[in-house]
């Protein structure tokens, strides 16, 4: 493999991967989606499971996960969620990468996923053949992977990331000075340095998702909605991340919505948040930000097909059939235990400091 680099990032040819058509909505009565409800209510009961599911999930998914005990969370609190509560099985409504993670830290734990076919095109893109044999061509660096990856990539990294806490993992491992090698998500890279000033050698993967919203489009949008505030994911392009207000993970962008005084926002990042958003905020309106196209908001172009092949139906046909189930071999999860592990220590020791400066 020849490595070539523009700035730092890295030339290299990713595989190809097919990205599934969008589900059709369903066509469920309220008086359906009851009886639905109800019956998986039951089946968690039953079987001692517990439902874990990422903000951009189906809207119904995650207001049952939270009437149930479970959690609605971005991927750094699904994967602590799963460590701390008691149930012996975790039904993960997310993509691939989610579930896993939650098999490797809980490798005692049954783990379910309503699709294994939900996958994520950063983790697509980074098979471990191709990253390993980058890692071994620079040896002298930090290997930094975003959560969004294999199980086995992430066995072998130094440490695993989500949008959520790569900042200050990325300030303190070059405060120690050490070099470091990020993949997969180029965008979210590309931001991290800017933010940080730390140079990385970046991987070129993407979201196919967050790389649709359009700069141009945007500001016209803006320039409609003067009173709006401006919500970004950073796996969107730089172009889209220098017209936000607020730049963060789903819980960030969330947390903007209750912070923020504006009464309108216009949101980059998958439109499944609208759920959450609108439980906290009501009484403000929220629009996707556009996609490709002259400034026309095409909704299905910021969907995830990929979390849309989550739904309350297939939730209850794994819990009743007990498929789906997530393996991780015992080896491979102690390898890629250790890099989460130590996101999770990370992120525990930073909440602490916060904590004792805020009673200082
Ligand atoms: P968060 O970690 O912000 O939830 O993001 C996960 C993801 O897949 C974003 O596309
Ligand atoms: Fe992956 Fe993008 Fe879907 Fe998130 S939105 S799961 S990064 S493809």
């Amino acid at each position: 493999m020849t490595t070539t680099f523009s700035g730092q990032l890295a030339s290299i040819r990713l595989p190809t991967f097919t990205v599934p058509s969008l589900p059709p909505s369903h066509t469920r009565s309220p008086q359906e989606t009851n009886r639905l409800k109800e019956r998986i209510r039951r089946l968690l009961q039953e079987q001692n499971a517990v439902l874990v599911a990422h903000y951009y999930t189906d809207g119904d998914l995650q207001d049952l996960a939270e009437e149930t005990g479970g959690c609605v969370a971005d991927s750094l609190e699904m994967a602590r969620f799963g460590t701390e509560h008691p149930a012996s099985t975790l039904v993960v409504a997310g993509v691939r990468f989610m579930g896993e993670t939650s098999k490797i830290l809980n490798n005692e734990k049954r783990v379910l996923m309503p699709d294994l076919a939900a996958t994520c095109s950063l983790d697509e893109g980074c098979p471990i053949d191709l990253f390993s044999r980058f890692c071994d061509e620079h040896p002298d660096y930090t290997v930094v992977v975003y959560a969004n990856t294999s199980a086995e990539v992430k066995a072998r990294s130094d440490w695993v990331v989500t949008s959520g806490i790569a900042l200050p993992i990325v300030r303190h491992l070059a405060e120690r000075g050490e070099k470091i090698l990020w993949a997969p998500d180029q965008h979210l890279g590309r931001y991290v340095q800017r933010m940080t000033g730390v140079e990385m050698l970046l991987w070129p993967g993407s979201c196919v998702v967050h790389e649709e919203f359009r700069a141009e489009a945007l500001e016209q949008m803006m320039q409609r909605h003067p009173g709006a505030a401006v919500l970004v994911h950073p796996e969107s392009p730089q172009t889209v991340v220098d017209l936000a207000d607020v730049v963060g993970s789903t819980t960030a962008l969330i947390q903007a919505v209750r912070d923020l005084p504006n009464p309108e926002f216009i949101v980059a990042t998958e439109p499944g948040i609208f759920n959450k958003m609108k439980q906290v905020a009501p009484e403000k309106t929220f629009f996707v930000a556009p996609t490709a196209g002259e400034g026309a908001t095409c909704e299905s172009c910021a969907r995830c097909a990929w979390m849309a092949m989550n739904s309350l139906e297939k939730v209850a046909e794994v819990l009743e059939s007990g498929t789906n189930e997530i393996l991780v071999s015992p080896q491979l999860a102690a390898k890629a235990r250790v890099p989460i592990q130590r996101m999770l220590d990370f992120a525990k020791e930073m909440k602490k400091k916060e904590q004792t400066s805020k009673k200082g």
